[in-house]
């Protein structure tokens, strides 16, 4: 049986997160890009990895209406959850568990924060306003970093691979 990788991204982080899981993980893996694929068929795969990235606090519209579309199914496979975010710690946790259903999260065999990207240059002109402001009150979301943990992702894939 397979694995899909389920994901949102606005500017590409979560996406090459989701690549880089990718190319660790054992066997077929598919990935599926929520932003743009209407209906996701999961009856042909044993584990499911489901992650986004957080804006304002919270994880994608996207993400959250598969969830709640899929948890039935979702709480009979092995699950995965993670998001990208600029916040680290127990904030980054606090995003984290609001990303997701607490029955979700007690159920996966895994659930991180990876870290994020934040680039100036890519955003659109309201996002660019909005983490001028956020910038200000909060120096974690500071333009043009990077801090995507490549460990978290290997970690990840050997917990997935060993259920
Ligand atoms: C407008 C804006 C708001 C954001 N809000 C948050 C936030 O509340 N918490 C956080 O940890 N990161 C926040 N971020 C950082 C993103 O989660 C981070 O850049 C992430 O890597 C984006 O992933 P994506 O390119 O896959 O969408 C914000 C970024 C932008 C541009």
């Amino acid at each position: 049986m397979a694995t899909l990788i389920a994901y949102a991204s606005k500017y590409g982080c979560t996406r090459k997160a989701a690549g880089l899981l990718w190319g660790k993980l054992d066997g077929r893996t598919d990935m599926v890009n929520l932003v743009r694929e209407k209906k996701v068929d999961l009856s042909q795969y044993e584990k499911v990895i489901l992650c986004g990235s957080i804006y304002e606090g919270r994880i994608q519209r996207k993400v959250k209406k598969f969830t709640e579309k899929h948890l039935d199914e979702l709480l009979q496979k092995k699950v995965g959850l993670f998001i990208c975010c600029m916040k680290s710690g127990e904030a980054a946790q606090a995003e984290l568990e609001h990303a997701f259903p607490k029955d979700l999260l007690e159920h996966a065999v895994i659930s991180d924060f990876f870290g994020g990207e934040l680039s100036l240059y890519d955003m659109n002109l309201i996002d660019k306003f909005l983490i001028k402001v956020i910038s200000k009150r909060d120096d974690r979301l500071t333009h043009d970093t990077s801090n995507l943990s490549l460990e978290k992702i290997q970690h990840f894939a050997e917990v997935m691979d060993s259920v």
